[in-house]
């Protein structure tokens, strides 16, 4: 911003998306500190999960929602989702290099931070814990600390049916990561699905402390925005929703799940 005067794309939206639902785990922490900002919000759930898929299906899946969101007036965009931001926010910043794109990592860094006698078990997807981010983070913050990365193939599915208190949720949990039971006392969720299933990984790892990525990336969103001129601090937004799979059915979930505390 300069001498006072308003960014012409200031009134533009906030665009976010995810391969799903999990996405809106981030939303909750992007419409809590920028309350005035408009939102929208895409999940891809018609191609999800993306965590098994390659890290370039991956880049074009992210790719055409990106297009799509800067070619309907987004000012800034938000990769709510670990495994696209490993996959594709790179080539995303360089393709548009005019609006703010921000993405979602690991909580290492603070799980580390913040000590403690046991092991750090980090759940992510199977591209985010196979690509170079990753393990830049892990060479950058692991420093002595034991850190367990587990590939939580079949949970994000589990979110994505909605059914939280379906008995096959602690069924796949205890299939994952039961045997860290007792072995470790912190977690970092590295998907934006897993804060919706916090209770159930607590009740599968019993007394855990969780560390997840996103209210970093409302603070990161806020300070891009403020950088460029481009923050709206005027009434409360509009938050919006939409997805790949487009039923009234779909969007609800999308909306329970903004309810819904994680
Ligand atoms: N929510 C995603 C993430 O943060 C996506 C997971 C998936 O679709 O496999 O990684």
């Amino acid at each position: 911003m300069t001498d006072g005067v308003p960014h012409p794309l200031a009134d533009g939206f906030v665009g976010v998306f995810d391969s799903g639902v999990g996405g809106v785990s981030v939303l909750q922490h992007l419409v809590r500190e920028l309350p005035g900002e408009d939102f929208r919000y895409f999940g891809d759930s018609a191609h999800a999960p993306y965590g098994g898929k390659s890290a370039d299906e991956v880049y074009r899946l992210s790719r055409t929602i990106a297009d799509r969101m800067l070619a309907d007036g987004a000012k800034a965009l938000v990769i709510a989702c670990n495994t696209a931001t490993s996959a594709a926010a790179a080539q995303l910043r360089e393709a548009y290099p005019q609006v703010p794109v921000v993405g979602v990592e690991p909580a290492l860094k603070p799980a580390v931070l913040a000590g403690g006698s046991k092991k750090v078990l980090v759940m992510a997807t199977e591209v985010t814990l196979a690509l170079d981010k990753f393990h830049q983070l892990e060479e950058r913050w692991a420093q002595g600390a034991q850190v367990v990365p587990v590939a939580c193939g079949g949970l994000v599915e589990c979110v994505e049916r909605g059914d939280l208190d379906d008995p096959s949720v602690i069924e796949v949990l205890e299939r994952l990561v039961g045997r860290y039971r007792g072995e470790v006392d912190r977690v970092v969720l590295g998907c934006t699905h897993y804060p919706f299933v916090r209770t159930q990984i607590a009740q599968v790892l019993g007394d855990v402390t969780f560390f997840d990525g996103g209210a970093g990336t409302a603070r990161q969103l806020r300070r891009l925005l403020e950088q460029d001129g481009l923050l709206r601090d005027g009434d409360q937004g509009v938050v919006s929703f939409s997805s790949s799979i487009d039923t009234p059915a779909e969007l609800a979930l999308y909306r329970r799940f903004f309810e819904m505390p994680c």
